[in-house]
């Protein structure tokens, strides 16, 4: 089991799994933190199982160099499949990447229909390569307004990566937490009227049995442990609404660079940063 109770889909190693158990114990009971807690999640093999990203920058980039904001989303595309095949390759679990908020439809149609361009493109000439690489792809978030030829380049990807069993690489897609967990606590308000049956006057035996594993298993990210590591580039310091049930306990690293600068070394010397941290869960 993964931790908030979550279960954990595949891919995972014994000692992979071990390390998950030893969180979630933690977690749960609410005991103390111990250094084989820690080693056990993060000795022998430093890498986080579960790394997000919030790839900022893009547009400052390329006003930096004078160049349109589709110029800086274009170099964010090669950046992130440069991080993809490195995370695959150093054996993060998950990599959960933030490359379209429900905010970001407030930007101007142009920049919006060229990121989906990108998202077209990124598919057409990856797709060999993260089957080659056994990647597993899937999509939080509501991406129905996403134009036709983007949502079938999208739904491609994830048929065909669909039988791999290495890493899974979650684009969070019209993803927003907030509706994200609205959305989990309908699913759950629908099912107790189910249950409840018609006319039903008392629910309490119902809510009783509600937790936050069972919360979470309404959640988009449900299959997925929470994520280890999160990593915002470009200076910003904030969460913007992404996995906030999921970061509960994540570690934050941040840097200055901006997201098309942002290489491998940059993601190891995170991780690096991630591995000298001391995760206590709440506990002392
Ligand atoms: C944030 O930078 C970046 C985005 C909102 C889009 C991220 C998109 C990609 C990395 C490429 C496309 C990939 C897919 C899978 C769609 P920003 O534009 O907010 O930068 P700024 O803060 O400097 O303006």
């Amino acid at each position: 089991m993964a931790r908030a109770g979550k279960a954990v889909q595949g891919g995972q190693t014994a000692g992979q799994e071990a390390a998950g158990g030893a969180v979630h114990d933690t977690q749960t009971s609410g005991r103390e933190a111990s250094s084989a807690d820690q080693a056990a999640h993060g000795g022998d093999s430093p890498v986080p199982r579960h790394i997000a990203v919030v790839m900022d920058g893009n547009g400052r980039w390329a006003k930096q160099k004078g160049r349109p904001r589709l110029f800086g989303h274009n170099a964010g595309m090669n950046a992130m499949t440069e991080i993809v095949r490195h995370a695959s390759d150093r054996g993060v679990e998950y990599l959960t990447v933030y490359a379209f908020s429900t905010e970001n439809w407030k930007r101007s149609a142009d920049e919006v229909s060229g990121i989906f361009g990108l998202l077209v493109k990124f598919v057409e000439l990856k797709l060999r390569e993260l089957i080659e690489n056994n990647v597993v792809v899937s999509v939080i978030g509501d991406y129905s307004p996403i134009p036709a030829d983007a949502r079938a380049a999208l739904e491609r990807t994830i048929r065909d990566t669909s039988g791999n069993t290495g890493m899974r690489f979650i684009i969070a897609l019209g993803y927003g937490g907030r509706a994200d967990i609205l959305s989990a606590a309908k699913k759950l308000a629908a099912e107790a009227v189910r249950e409840c049956g018609e006319g039903c006057a008392d629910i309490s035996g119902y809510l009783s049995g509600i937790d936050e594993a069972r919360f979470a298993e309404k959640l988009s990210t449900s299959g997925a442990p929470d994520p280890d590591l999160v990593i915002r580039t470009s200076g910003e310091k904030r969460l913007s609404n992404f996995l906030l049930w999921e970061t509960a306990y994540s570690e934050f690293v941040f840097t200055d660079v901006l997201w098309p600068d942002f290489t491998p070394e940059i993601f190891d010397s995170c991780v690096e940063e991630y591995s000298r941290r001391n995760r206590r869960f709440g506990g002392r």
